[in-house]
Formats: C-alpha cells, structure tokens, sequence
C-alpha cells in the first residue's frame, strides 16, 4: 500500500502529514505495510527542507520532519502510488489535469478522512505561527482517519498488530 500525500511547495502541509501519518503508521502496526511519501505540485522548493514554522510546529506536537526533502510530483507518482491525496481543491485540481484517465481513481482530498467538515487544508505559507498549529490539528484528525481506513478496508482482523500488544 503507497500513500503520496501532496500540496504546493511540499514544505509545509504535505511534510506535516507525511510526519503525523509516518508516526500514526507505526503506532498502529501498519510500518512496512504502507508506503509513504510527499511531493508539491509547484517546483519552488525543490531540495529543501521543510519550513522552519512548520519543523517547529511538529516538533511542539512529537513529530521530526528534519529528515524531510521537497519534490515535485512526477508522472510515475500516479502509476506508483495507490491513495494520492491533496492537501486543496487547487492541487487536487492540477493532479487532476496532470494524471492519466486510468490512474484519476487514486485521486481524492486528504480531508476526505477528517469529520472536521473542511475540505482543504488552509496554506500557512503567508500566514502567522496559529496558521501551523490549526493544519497540524486537521492533519492529526485527518491521519486518525485514514488508518482507520486503510486498516478496515485493506487487510483482514488480526493480520495488524499495535506494537506492545502482541504478548
Ligand atoms: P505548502 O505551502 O504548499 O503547504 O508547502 C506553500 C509553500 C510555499 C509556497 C506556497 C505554499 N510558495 O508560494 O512558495
């Protein structure tokens, strides 16, 4: 299972998913069971670290997205991946001009999996330091959600362990 979650620059909403959703992974059992990465719709970024707000924002919440570089979303991305999300209609918009007709299935928005009752993730690219806090609250929530997903939907009862729970 290959999940690539995706926004504009990949410095800020897409590396904070990809941090929270890393860590909600391997709490649940499912590391080396998924897949995950992030790339930007835009090509600004290329190479960078993520933004030093929203390092700084994860790292208040337990979550290290130092390791983290920027790339732009490829074509083979769409082939590759099974679950592409977008972090706003925008760049759900732009892979939908982008991805070929067999592959326009695995496109949907990462806030499918959230209750919040918002569709995209707010860019707090231009925004103050509340802007980081509020995406990783939605992200948190939206991450909750898609395990819950990809745990019902893709593999059976009992074939998933939470670690700490096997004995
Ligand atoms: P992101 O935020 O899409 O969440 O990574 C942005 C980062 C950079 C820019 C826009 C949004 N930019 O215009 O450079």
């Amino acid at each position: 299972m290959k999940i690539l979650l995706v926004c504009l620059g990949n410095i800020c909403r897409s590396p904070t998913a990809h941090g929270v959703l890393e860590h909600r992974i391997s709490q649940s059992g499912l590391r080396g069971k998924v897949t995950l990465d992030s790339a930007g719709t835009g090509g600004y970024h290329i190479g960078s670290s993520p933004d030093s707000r929203s390092i700084e924002a994860a790292m208040k919440r337990g979550y290290d997205l130092n390791p983290l570089r920027a790339r732009q979303v490829a074509q083979q991305d769409f082939e590759t991946f099974d679950y592409i999300l977008a972090m706003d209609a925008n760049n759900l918009k732009e892979l939908r001009l982008r991805c070929p007709e067999e592959y326009q299935h695995k496109l949907q928005l990462f806030l499918e999996y959230s209750d919040s009752g918002e569709t995209s993730v707010p860019d707090p690219y231009f925004g103050g330091a509340d802007g980081f806090q509020h995406v990783l609250t939605l992200i948190e929530e939206a991450c909750d959600g898609l395990v819950a997903h990809i745990l019902a939907q893709h593999f059976a009862e009992g074939e998933v362990e939470p670690p700490g729970r096997s004995q």
